[in-house]
């Protein structure tokens, strides 16, 4: 079969030429890394076929190659890097909690708000006022917005639902908004956030309850494989999360945690439960640090946490020279990390702890699959998806030292140009 047959039949597409192209190849998963790690793709070009990567490397040698290709053609100074994912995120919500912000800033701390009535429990009487559609629509619409801003893949947890109907009706939610958003929705399942006001019983009790009731649903309706829960002194204890993990990894399911977000203590849990990852880690001290290093949990940090709340970022930099994982999300939701922009807190972030351009890009490409256990996105490499961020500048210095205020001008998922800044 001739070439021009073969590009005919299957709608090949050469983007390029870019400056740079930013692959995030033959990078470790663990541990710290240098700028001249970095590989670097200059004049590059990228040949898609249907929703996948086929080819990568300069552009006149792709042209030379794919001569039947449809070119995207772009003029002017781009650079190109893997769509960012943001791996934790809890974007289906009803409601606002401004009035918590105002308060924080007057001085009230989120505990207080919390024990007070206010905190999650707001959101989750708020969530079980909207409807199922008002919570498809509101998603789509922060999905959409983040898609705009780079971030290709988002991971969605429930948790603000709280009984077995309630969280059932988030994730339906999430399930639906997935179809129409543009980005793709990870979703995961946060039923043990905090003890519902309402419930007439104990944490364990109630995560039993859950366990039994939502678990097997969530499997028969493929509504989400990964089980998270809230370990702190306001929602759930180690004792008591032990045996709804427990359950839930003989189901299956992947285990990720809330952990050390104000006190020490879920992430040796994560640990110990093999978990895919331990989110937030504000509070580790330089045991959890070291605990989390030697084990195969990814290390989130949630630089919007400590931004919405005024707290101390986590010890990125401890964790990256310790040897360990790290990847880095927005935690966006209404009442912690209202901001929600990726990019701009993944920079901060760098600032204040001191990452490598390498180490923040990593954390938001595939240091951040790898938390979702998805291994086709996240590098630019053949046969991954063609899932791309695309920015007007000639050095990819420019997006991290913009602290977010650089925005994509283009973005690409599963090979379909979504959104393009000139049109
Ligand atoms: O990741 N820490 C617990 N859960 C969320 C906050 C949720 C909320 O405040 O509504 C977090 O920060
Ligand atoms: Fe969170």
């Amino acid at each position: 079969m001739n070439s021009k047959y073969i590009d005919a039949m299957e709608k090949i597409t050469l983007i390029g030429p870019f400056k740079q192209i930013i692959p995030m190849t033959g990078l470790p998963l663990k541990g710290a890394l240098n700028d001249s790690q970095l590989s670097i793709i200059a004049d590059g070009g990228i040949v898609l076929k249907n929703e996948r990567i086929i080819a990568i490397g300069t552009f006149e040698s792709l042209k030379a190659i794919y001569t039947h290709a449809h070119i995207h053609h772009l003029k002017g100074n781009h650079v190109c890097v893997p769509g960012f994912i943001d791996c934790h995120t809890h974007i289906c919500f009803g409601g606002s909690r401004a009035n918590d912000y105002a308060m924080r800033n007057a001085g009230s701390s989120y505990l207080e708000i919390a024990k007070s009535g206010g905190g999650i429990w707001d959101t989750v009487t708020q969530t079980r006022k909207s409807t199922q559609e008002q919570l498809v629509k509101s998603t789509i619409k922060l999905a959409n917005r983040h898609l705009k801003n780079g971030t290709t893949t988002i991971e969605v947890k429930s948790g603000y639902g709280l009984t077995v109907n309630e969280e059932l009706k988030m994730l339906r939610a999430i399930k639906i908004a997935n179809i129409e958003a543009l980005a793709d929705l990870v979703p995961t399942c946060l039923a043990a956030h905090m003890l519902p006001k309402n419930f007439k019983g104990t944490e364990v009790e109630y995560l039993n309850e859950m366990s039994k009731k939502l678990f097997p649903v969530l499997l028969k309706e493929q509504l989400a494989n990964r089980i998270d829960a809230f370990i702190e002194q306001s929602a759930f204890s180690p004792v008591q999360v032990q045996p709804y993990f427990e359950i839930a990894k003989q189901m299956g399911f992947h285990i990720t945690v809330h952990a050390d977000q104000f006190t020490p203590s879920g992430s040796k849990v994560a640990i110990d439960f093999h978990a895919i990852s331990a989110d937030h880690l504000e509070a580790s001290t330089d045991k959890e640090v070291h605990l989390l290093a030697n084990s195969t949990t990814i290390a989130t940090a949630l630089p919007g946490a400590s931004i919405g709340l005024g707290c101390a970022f986590a010890p990125a930099r401890k964790i990256l020279d310790a040897g360990g994982a790290l990847a880095i999300a927005s935690d966006h939701n209404p009442g912690s990390a209202p901001m929600g922009d990726l990019l701009t807190q993944a920079s901060i972030l760098g600032t204040f702890e001191k990452l490598t351009n390498t180490e923040v890009l990593a954390g938001i490409t595939f240091r951040a699959a790898a938390a979702l256990n998805l291994t086709d996105r996240g590098i630019l490499k053949e046969g991954g998806l063609a899932d791309l961020a695309v920015f007007h500048t000639s050095n990819y210095q420019d997006i991290l030292y913009n602290q977010g205020n650089l925005k994509p001008c283009m973005v690409w998922k599963n090979g379909s140009l979504v959104y393009d800044k000139h049109n």
